[in-house]
């Protein structure tokens, strides 16, 4: 029989990818079926993933949010999941400085609800996998010759959206030792590609570069982030589902550390725009120096690994990506 598994979030930028890639991939689809619960934030959009909701019988899509414990409850009763992979947050940085409460809510709140829901399904059947896709930003910032994060470095979250993170990671701690909810975190560095929301850093430098607008760099732009390709980011994600240890963390990392200035001038340099397009604005409060991660564990464990080189082919692919969505 089929497994039910319940995808939260996936109309927004890595759960739409994670759709496509490895939702709809055939030895997927012939054991799997999935439930698709978004809220259709700002950030979600039904049209990312529509092509594939309309071809596969085995995707089900429900405008719901993880917020509603009412809801969740239906829900669950209605499906009798197998599993949870929570994508579901709010995830932008700036928006968290601005206004706090969304992030508890929905990223704190929200777990908390599946967690429960999760527990009860559990308790019912003797098994489960609840997956929460988490970020490296709780970790907090490094300094420029510090080790890479490991599982192992104490959470140290800086930011409203980090602090909500780090506090749903608990949660999901703490519904393993409690109760032996089988829970995995997953801890992954910046994404790029693809349907990410043009508040981000990527896209924004694309669509500003493509209409010779000036490109906002902020402080000094020497910032470091390291970047991921969003299909390996999910094909980690995957492989922590089906196969990673209950009650672990794993890191994904894209082995891609680059400065945002760095990022930011080979994207002009791409589109064969000038440099005197940028523009040094502001710093961001806060604003985390550098994320690395030491993602040897899923490498040891799950044989997961980076495949997509940064500047050669992910970079690339993604401007042109843009560029085709956004070119006049
Ligand atoms: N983007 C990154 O670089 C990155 C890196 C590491 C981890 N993450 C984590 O990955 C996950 C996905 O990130 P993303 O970049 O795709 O985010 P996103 O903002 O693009 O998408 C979030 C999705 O969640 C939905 N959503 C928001 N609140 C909801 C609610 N209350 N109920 C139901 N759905 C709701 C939105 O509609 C949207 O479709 C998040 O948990 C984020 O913290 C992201």
């Amino acid at each position: 029989m089929k497994k039910c598994v319940l995808l939260t979030g996936c109309a927004g930028f890595i759960g739409s990818n994670f759709v496509k890639t490895i939702a709809c991939r055939d030895d997927v689809k012939a054991q799997y079926d999935f439930v698709i619960v978004d809220a259709l934030t700002y950030a979600g959009r039904l049209s990312n993933i529509q092509k594939e909701l309309d071809a596969n019988p085995h995707l089900t899509f429900v405008k719901e949010d993880i917020r509603d414990a009412h809801k969740m409850d239906q829900l669950f009763k209605k499906y009798q999941f197998y599993g949870v992979i929570n994508f579901a947050a709010e995830s932008h940085v700036d928006r968290s400085i601005e206004s706090p409460n969304i992030f508890v809510e929905t990223n704190v709140l929200g777990t908390l609800n599946l967690l429960k829901e999760s527990l009860a399904q559990f308790e019912k059947t003797g098994s489960f996998r609840y997956l929460q896709v988490s970020t490296d930003e709780v970790y907090g910032t490094l300094q420029l010759d510090d080790p890479a994060f490991t599982e192992d470095t104490p959470i140290a979250p800086n930011s409203p959206y980090s602090a909500s993170k780090a506090s749903a990671d608990l949660l999901c701690r703490s519904f393993f030792e409690t109760f032996k909810l089988p829970v995995t975190i997953t801890r992954c560095s910046n994404n790029y590609g693809p349907l990410q929301v043009e508040e981000k850093f990527i896209p924004l430098m694309i669509k500003r570069a493509l209409a010779n607008e000036k490109l906002p760099i902020y402080g000094t732009g020497m910032n470091i982030r390291d970047w991921i390709y969003v299909d390996d980011h999910n094909e980690g994600v995957w492989k922590v589902f089906t196969a990673g240890k209950n009650g672990e963390v794993y890191n994904l990392g894209g082995n891609s550390e680059r400065q945002n200035l760095d990022v930011a001038k080979m994207i002009l340099k791409h589109l064969g725009k000038p440099e005197s397009l940028l523009s040094f604005v502001q710093d961001r409060k806060g604003h985390d120096f550098r994320y690395a991660i030491n993602y040897s564990k899923a490498q040891k464990e799950l044989n997961w690994q980076p495949t997509v080189r940064f500047e050669e082919e992910g970079l690339e692919r993604t401007i042109n990506y843009y560029k085709n969505l956004w070119a006049k």
